[in-house]
């Protein structure tokens, strides 16, 4: 079996699933069934100033997405950071660290954006012997109407300035965990990054009205007929999550940035997913909650038995490949030319391929006597619509035309050379450049 012994800032865990700072990592009770479980690290859930503890409501705190068989797709909380006293959560993170030497414990903090408050709070943080923290900077309800969370993660300056000021008061791996409330993704990391970040993780959740009670007219979750943006995430995110990971992973600026992927988690192949993308570890938060914390085994073997099959023996063989694959538009090959092809025995004859591509693609599928469905390539563009909306699995697939043939469609001749927008005769920038 595969060795998924993974190192992340020099953090060594024996696989690459951590749990993300939320209510799975709230106490010890839970990050020690966690640890049991077998999962590699926790991000305990995010510590606030010594004092009075945060105050949550006493109502709903979760609204769902469900898919049609009420599968969670998607969970939206408006839960705020840890609401027990900062002295009981590090006296048991220092517990728990102290019984599990082998599994990651990450702190996570958010505190007023003061140099004195973190520089009060850092120290005793240290004292538990967690092996580092992270900023919660991405929380986008609640505490980031005090100042904290996505406000502080929405100005790159304030960014820059409090990861400096952890990184003086504070000897560990300091990782910036990112909210995804932002135009573009890079100008925080690299906030992070200039600020002497060891890594950043993303995403916080997404800000989210889930649903409106149409007799009440409130948002889900009410609380006594009123409603709040609250925070999104599961596998409905993922998309999001990936596509923010891959930004920061291509961009010069911040390429060799340690990443932690976070982001609708549920199965390996998401982790791998992620990590193939660049990231470094995997942190779930979703799935732990809707499954339990044994999910974890279920990844542990995909994984391992992935890798053996594809003839990794470390995760650092596989994290990072997707990267160089990830362009601009104007980089993708237009020389490329496919179309669609239907298996006719899989095919069920529902029709759906036919609709779809009759009422909003381009008319390339024949409806035959006996509901014989047909793809028309004089037609097809191999826009890829009917494969997403066939019920059947692989029933339709894509196939690449071979340099040399011509296509029916353009009649033109695939080329075997690579030509992308930059050089297109249609381009203006092109043409004002010969
Ligand atoms: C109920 C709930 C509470 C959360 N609390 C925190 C928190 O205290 N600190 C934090 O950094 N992220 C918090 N998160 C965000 C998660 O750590 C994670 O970034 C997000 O849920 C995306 O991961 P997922 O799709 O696997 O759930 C919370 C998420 C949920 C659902
Ligand atoms: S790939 Fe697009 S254009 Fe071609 S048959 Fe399918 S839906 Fe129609
Ligand atoms: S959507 Fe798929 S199963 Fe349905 S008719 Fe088209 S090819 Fe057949």
């Amino acid at each position: 079996m595969a060795d998924l012994t993974t190192t992340f800032l020099g953090i060594t865990t024996p696989n690459p699933f951590w749990l993300a700072s939320a209510p799975p990592t709230d106490k010890e009770y839970n990050v020690r069934r966690a640890f049991e479980a077998g999962w590699g690290g926790v991000v305990w859930k995010t510590l606030g100033e010594a004092g009075p503890p945060v105050v949550n409501v006493n109502g709903p705190r979760y609204g769902v997405i469900h898919g049609a068989d009420r599968r969670v797709l998607g969970i939206n909380n408006i839960e705020l950071i840890t609401d027990r006293p900062l002295e009981t959560n590090l006296e048991e993170i220092a517990r728990v660290k102290k019984d599990y030497p082998d599994r990651a414990i990450i702190a996570s903090i958010m505190v007023p954006c003061e140099e004195a408050s973190w520089k009060a709070i850092l120290p005793r943080v240290a004292e538990t012997g967690c092996d580092g923290i992270e900023l919660n900077f991405g929380c986008p309800h609640g505490m980031s109407e005090r100042g904290m969370g996505a406000a502080v993660g929405q100005v790159p300056e304030y960014i820059e300035m409090v990861t400096r000021w952890c990184k003086e008061y504070y000897g560990k791996p300091v990782i910036v965990k990112l909210t995804p409330n932002i135009t573009d993704i890079r100008y925080p990391a690299r906030a992070a990054h200039k600020g002497g970040a060891d890594a950043v993780s993303l995403i916080n959740t997404v800000s989210s009205i889930t649903s409106v009670n149409l007799d009440t007219f409130s948002p889900e979750p009410s609380i006594d007929g009123k409603g709040s943006h609250g925070g999104y995430c599961g596998p409905a995110v993922k998309p999001i999550a990936m596509n923010m990971v891959a930004e920061i992973a291509r961009d010069p600026a911040t390429r060799g940035l340690p990443i932690s992927g976070i982001g609708g988690v549920t199965t390996w192949r998401d982790a791998a997913e992620f990590m193939s993308l660049g990231c470094g570890n995997v942190q779930v938060c979703t799935a732990a909650m809707t499954y339990g914390f044994r999910i974890v085994q279920e990844m542990i073997s995909g994984l391992s038995q992935w890798m053996d099959e594809k003839g990794y023996t470390a995760t650092s063989d596989f994290i990072g490949r997707a990267v160089p694959n990830v362009t601009d538009w104007q980089y993708l090959n237009l020389n490329y030319v496919a179309k669609a092809k239907i298996d006719q025995d899989a095919c069920i004859k529902c029709g759906r391929c036919y609709a779809a591509c009759e009422d909003t693609s381009h008319q390339a599928i024949w409806m035959k006597p006996g509901r014989v469905f047909e793809v028309n390539d004089a037609e097809c563009v191999a826009c890829n619509l009917c494969v997403d909306v066939c019920p059947v699995e692989n029933c339709i697939s894509m196939v690449p035309m071979t340099p040399g043939e011509t296509d029916p469609r353009t009649g033109r001749v695939v080329s075997r050379d690579y030509a992308n927008w930059t050089t297109h005769p249609n381009n203006p920038a092109a043409r004002a450049a010969e």
